[in-house]
């Protein structure tokens, strides 16, 4: 009901807005003897609702035709089968009602059946990438749109993902429930699609069907109704950008049917063919007729001018000049009008109210003295208070936060108090691992929540900038497979961090230590390393800019209670806006999983965190540890004796014994190719990690041996809540000298 709800409202939205444009009639907007509009909205020309009325394609196409239908009792404005809501010669767009795509699902992850895609061929039409966003609602939902930039394929996509109803915040589209990114520019021809990667098997009790579709931005607002809200296949307002002829304005300009009126200019689109014209300064109109474009009267509206009430304001073509009343005269070069001296001497009143003035104005100056003093004085106060707020980054933090204004909420700095509380005052019997980073301990929140608490050995001032970039990172990231920060505490000398508790240990452990509790299946190896690799496409197509984790490693990634897999430790990743492609830095990383590309060049792209995945698949695939003596000397290396097994076709040599007996040998070889392509030296060949998770989900079952395997967790929940092993939660602080994040040559 509430997405129901919604669309209507919006579409009621378009009405009325597009009334109030049509009430601008004092300029001519289609050929003479045509009509210019059905029912409220104005069809200016090259548009047109009848033959003579449009303007003729190039080869005596339609493209411009608009059907003015009236079935159902009410004008309905249409291009092809698509709803118009309104069109705008001087920016060039079109505003039209094009379907949301939906993706559900059945309570065992079946997908239902969805609407065919119902596409706008019409080649005059380009999405605008300012006016648009590609949204995805849904708690296990993708979203991404594919079109044609000038025959280039080109994609678009964002990944909304959540545990539970509670996660989501209304108005708040960042990837909690929702998600946004922007359109790439130039794109025709564009399908929308909508998929899920885990079919909403977690979380179908209250979420079964995602959605996909591109809106114009300011009309969107997200409700966590939508959620919940059973399918429905509705309409949203979408803005395309339109040019009319075959050629650039140079070309065109030298035909024959070139149209920019006067008083016009022509106007290239950035991608595509054709052109479109716009009023220069100063005139509006239509400029596509022969004199449409008529000039503005800046006089006539205040806002429109600048001139002072000391001014006469007299419009002339373009523009408009701003002339001094009488008795003034214009000084130059400010141009300002100043009192024409002849004119007369100043009164004595003038002398009496500079005096007054002054007087009024000491006074002042006195009581702002006197307010300032009592300022500085509390504010000295409170400085004393905040000296380890201040000192551990809390300025530098809120103002993240703030130019962030999205997830604040999400962050909560704890008083120190309360985590002494929780960990018994840092009990030893609180630790959970220890390091050279510093320690992690268990503690118990005053709400009963379980959480680790990362408490660093210390923290030199040049790493304040990336304690608090992890702080910012992890703030904005909700998803399934990446270790949610709770909050920080920044008033001990030593700043704390506050994680989910993840119980399981690392994917490190279970492949590389001896582990008779819990066996890793093929099964959940290829489960584990979809959802690492889901996490990635998630963390790499961000809503507001991508993120690069720049330390993927077996010992980042954690599993919980369910044996699902988290990404942790962003101590040393990096927000990248949008047309960055890479990041140049001091190389980080750790031995074995690092780009070589990245290593020569310290230039960090996505391409170099799908090098690392690629390390952790072969991990995966082999139980060997990414760096190992034990081996020859060439295959150091993990990736390199990967690499030339395969090479060699000793494949099956090398897999770990689980895999090899369990198996399906066609799976095994794709995901090795899929290992081998993401550790190819050069990254470009390398696949993004959008196609690794579309290549990992083609091979795991949807069955999935569903049941077997939750019986499996519970029998392992229990064993650990009686026999009270450790765990680790997150691996390294955010020193650049800690063990486990530096380089190691060999
Ligand atoms: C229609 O287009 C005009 C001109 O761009 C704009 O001012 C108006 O807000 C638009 N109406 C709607 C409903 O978008
Ligand atoms: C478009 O072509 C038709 C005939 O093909 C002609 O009657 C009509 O006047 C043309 N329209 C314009 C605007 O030139
Ligand atoms: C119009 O037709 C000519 C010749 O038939 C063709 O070369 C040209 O590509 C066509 N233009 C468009 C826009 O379809
Ligand atoms: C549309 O149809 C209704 C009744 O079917 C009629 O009353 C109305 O005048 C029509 N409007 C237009 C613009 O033709
Ligand atoms: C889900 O759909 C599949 C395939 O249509 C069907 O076999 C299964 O029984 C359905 N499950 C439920 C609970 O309806
Ligand atoms: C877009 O679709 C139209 C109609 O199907 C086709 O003529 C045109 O070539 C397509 N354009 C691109 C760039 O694929
Ligand atoms: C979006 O909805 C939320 C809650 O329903 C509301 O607080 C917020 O003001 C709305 N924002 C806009 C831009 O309409
Ligand atoms: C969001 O708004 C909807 C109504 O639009 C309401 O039902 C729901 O409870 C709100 N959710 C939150 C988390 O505020
Ligand atoms: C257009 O015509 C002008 C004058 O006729 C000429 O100087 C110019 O080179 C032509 N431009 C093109 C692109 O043909
Ligand atoms: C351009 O504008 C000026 C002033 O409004 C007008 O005199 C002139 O005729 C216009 N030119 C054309 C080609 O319409
Ligand atoms: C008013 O003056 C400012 C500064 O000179 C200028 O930027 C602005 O465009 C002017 N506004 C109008 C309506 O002329």
């Amino acid at each position: 009901m509430g997405f129901h709800r919604i669309l209507v409202r919006l579409t009621w939205v378009g009405v009325i807005s597009s009334v109030m444009a049509a009430t601008d009639t004092q300029f001519p907007s289609a050929l003479p003897d045509c009509p210019d509009r059905c029912g409220d909205l104005q069809i200016p020309y090259p548009f047109g609702l009848t033959e003579g009325c449009y303007l003729n394609g190039t080869n005596g196409t339609t493209e411009f035709l608009i059907a003015c239908e009236n079935s159902s009792g009410k004008p309905e404005t249409k291009t092809g089968d698509f709803l118009v809501t309104n069109i705008s010669v001087q920016e060039g767009q079109i505003e039209i009602m094009m379907y949301s795509r939906i993706d559900c699902y059945n309570s065992t992850g079946t997908r239902l059946p969805h609407e065919p895609q119902r596409m706008l061929t019409n080649p005059i039409f380009t999405i605008s990438h300012t006016k648009n966003k590609l949204v995805s609602v849904g708690c296990d939902s993708f979203a991404y749109v594919k079109g044609f930039r000038n025959d280039k394929l080109i994609y678009s996509s964002c990944i909304s993902d959540c545990e539970s109803k509670s996660d989501v915040v209304n108005g708040s589209c960042s990837g909690n429930g929702c998600c946004q990114t922007d359109i790439p520019e130039g794109l025709k021809n564009f399908t929308v699609h909508a998929r899920s990667l885990n079919n909403h098997q977690y979380v179908w009790d209250f979420n079964r069907c995602g959605y996909a579709f591109i809106i114009r931005e300011d009309k969107f607002n997200f409700s966590s109704a939508y959620l919940t809200t059973p399918r429905k296949y509705k309409t949203l307002p979408v803005v395309f950008d339109w040019t009319i002829g075959s050629e650039k304005c140079d070309l065109a300009r030298n035909k024959s049917n070139y149209i920019c009126g006067g008083n016009s200019t022509c106007v290239d689109p950035k991608y595509g063919s054709g052109y479109r014209c716009e009023c220069i300064k100063g005139y509006r109109g239509n400029p596509y007729l022969d004199h449409g474009c008529q000039d503005i009267d800046e006089c006539k509206v205040k806002d429109n001018n600048n001139c002072t009430s000391k001014q006469k304001c007299v419009n002339k073509p373009g523009s408009y000049d701003c002339l001094c009343n009488e008795g003034y005269y214009m000084a130059e070069p400010e141009r300002v009008c100043v009192p024409d001296r002849s004119a007369g001497k100043s009164s004595p009143a003038i002398y009496l109210a500079v005096g007054i003035g002054t007087i009024l104005g000491v006074l002042f100056l006195i009581s702002i003295t006197l307010v300032l003093c009592k300022v500085i004085k509390k504010r000295s106060e409170i400085k004393l208070k905040k000296k380890f707020f201040k000192k551990n980054g809390g300025l530098l933090l809120e103002r993240q936060l703030s130019s962030n204004e999205n997830n604040v909420q999400n962050t909560k700095l704890f008083n120190s108090k309360e985590l002494e509380k929780a960990t018994d005052n840092f009990s030893k019997s609180r630790i959970l691992g220890k390091g050279g980073y510093g320690t992690v301990f268990k503690g118990m929140l005053s709400d009963g929540r379980i959480v680790a608490i990362k408490k660093c050995n210390t923290v030199h001032k040049g790493n304040l900038k990336q304690f608090i970039n992890e702080i910012v990172i992890l703030s904005q990231i909700f998803h399934r497979n990446v270790v949610k920060l709770i909050g920080c505490c920044l008033e001990r000398e030593i700043p704390l961090l506050v994680y989910e508790f993840i119980p399981n240990g690392t994917l490190f452990q279970y492949l590389h230590e001896e582990n008779e509790d819990f066996p890793l299946t093929w099964d959940m190896r290829l489960k584990i390393a979809t959802e690492i690799a889901g996490a990635l496409f998630y963390l790499h197509s961000a809503a507001a800019s991508p993120i690069y984790h720049r330390d993927i490693k077996s010992t980042n990634i954690l599993l919980d209670e369910k044996y699902r897999a988290k990404v942790a430790d962003f101590g040393t990743s990096k927000l990248v806006t949008i047309d960055q492609t890479h990041v140049t830095t001091l190389v980080q990383g750790t031995f074995g999983y690092l780009d070589p590309e990245y290593f020569q060049t310290s230039q960090f792209t996505e391409k170099s965190d799908v090098y690392s995945f690629g390390v952790v698949l072969v991990e995966l695939l082999t139980g060997e540890k990414p760096v190992s003596s034990t081996r020859s000397e060439e295959g150091r290396s993990l990736s390199a004796y990967f690499i030339h097994s395969m090479k060699e076709n000793h494949l099956f040599d090398i897999l770990d014994d689980r895999v090899k007996k369990e198996s399906d040998k066609e799976e095994v070889i794709i995901v090795a190719n899929l290992a081998k392509r993401c550790l190819h030296l050069n990254g470009k060949k390398r696949p993004t990690m959008r196609e690794v998770v579309f290549e990992l989900q083609g091979i795991r079952k949807a069955s999935d041996d569903q049941q077997n395997y939750e019986e499996l967790q519970y029998a392992r929940h229990e064993e650990i809540e009686a026999s009270g092993v450790s765990f680790t939660s997150t691996q390294s602080c955010f020193e650049i000298a800690s063990s486990s994040s530096s380089i190691v040559l060999p």
